[in-house]
């Protein structure tokens, strides 16, 4: 049975003293990895560089964060190898995080090739990419897959994440640490589960939004203002999340306290189930997941 890492690792501390960490690809996700790792002051800026192809990129991180970046791939992944980290003797994990979209990745692996030293950790961030591809094409054994979602942007993420054998249970620690700025994360049991978690939580924000524009719609057509609507649909959405998380309550539990015969939550039910609301959601989820095995395999 999978834990959430907080539920699992509570009793460790986030080991990313000394560490080093070289983003490749500085685009809205690292950004929010490096956003959240400094805001919750789990490494200094001086632990951390980028490499970007654009000039105006380059210059905006480190004008935003004060982090070094380079324009050469390569560049950022040997300074992340020789980074000391002012005042520390010892260095800390290094880690590699390929964060480019990807459509970019081989060109990226290919320019990568023999740049990874032995002690480095891969951390990939790539939709569908595999860790036996990432692992040979790099011909360095040791990879971590992750799959976050769009909530991540505002450190409100699930990121799932998986392991080739080769690497280190210290380096699971400092992915998990490193993670944690994205938000909640799992560690999972294999790639089909992270082909799982594309279609649960990483594809889970698409059934949310859908949901939430429905109901404000439906707010809009009995007659409230749009703005009105979406201010009653989101609060019950956030507050109805959290009231199952504090309650530990199943949901049809929660479901069935607000539902009082012949009152307005049993007719719409009715309504909801009339129209296989459930198996629609269900078909949707099994197709994201096929979608994201098909994906995979290409
Ligand atoms: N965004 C999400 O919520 C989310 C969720 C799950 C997974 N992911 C995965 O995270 C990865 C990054 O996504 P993102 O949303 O951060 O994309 P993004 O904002 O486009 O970031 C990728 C960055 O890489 C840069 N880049 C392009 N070619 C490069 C090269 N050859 N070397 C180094 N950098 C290069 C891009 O530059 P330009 O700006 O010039 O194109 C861009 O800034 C993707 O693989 C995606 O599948 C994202």
């Amino acid at each position: 049975m999978d834990l959430p890492d907080s539920e699992r690792n509570s009793h460790e501390p986030a080991p990313l003293e000394n560490a080093r960490l070289a983003f490749v690809g500085c685009g809205v996700m690292a950004e929010a990895v490096i956003a959240g790792l400094l805001r919750r002051q789990l490494v200094a800026t001086d632990q951390i560089v980028g490499s970007h192809p654009r000039a105006a990129r380059r210059e905006e991180l480190y004008a935003k964060y004060g982090v070094r970046t380079y324009e050469d791939n390569r560049e950022a992944v040997l300074a992340a190898h020789d980074l000391t980290p002012l005042n520390e003797t010892i260095a800390g994990p290094s880690l590699v995080i390929l964060a480019v979209k990807p459509q970019r990745l081989s060109k990226v692996l290919r320019e990568l090739k023999g740049a990874i030293q032995p002690d480095q950790l891969v951390v990939s961030i790539v939709a569908g990419a595999k860790t036996e591809t990432i692992a040979g094409e790099l011909m360095h054994p040791a990879v971590v897959r992750t799959m976050p979602n769009t909530p991540a942007q505002i450190g409100q993420g699930m990121t799932a994440w998986t392991a080739t054998d080769e690497v280190s249970e210290a380096q699971e620690r400092a992915v998990c640490a490193m993670l944690a700025a994205l938000g909640k994360t799992m560690r999972v049991e294999n790639e089909r589960q992270i082909d799982m978690a594309t279609a649960l939580s990483a594809t889970g924000p698409t059934y949310v939004f859908l949901v939430m524009e429905a109901l404000v719609d439906a707010g809009v057509h009995m007659g409230f203002s749009r703005h009105a609507a979406q201010e009653l649909v989101q609060q019950t959405m956030l507050g109805s999340v959290m009231f199952a998380q504090e309650s530990h309550k199943h949901p049809a539990e929660l479901r069935n306290m607000v539902t009082s015969p012949g009152g307005t939550s049993a007719e719409a039910i009715y309504q909801m189930e009339k129209g296989s609301l459930r198996t629609v959601l269900s078909k949707a989820v099994w197709a994201a997941y096929q979608r994201a095995v098909a994906l995979g395999e290409k």
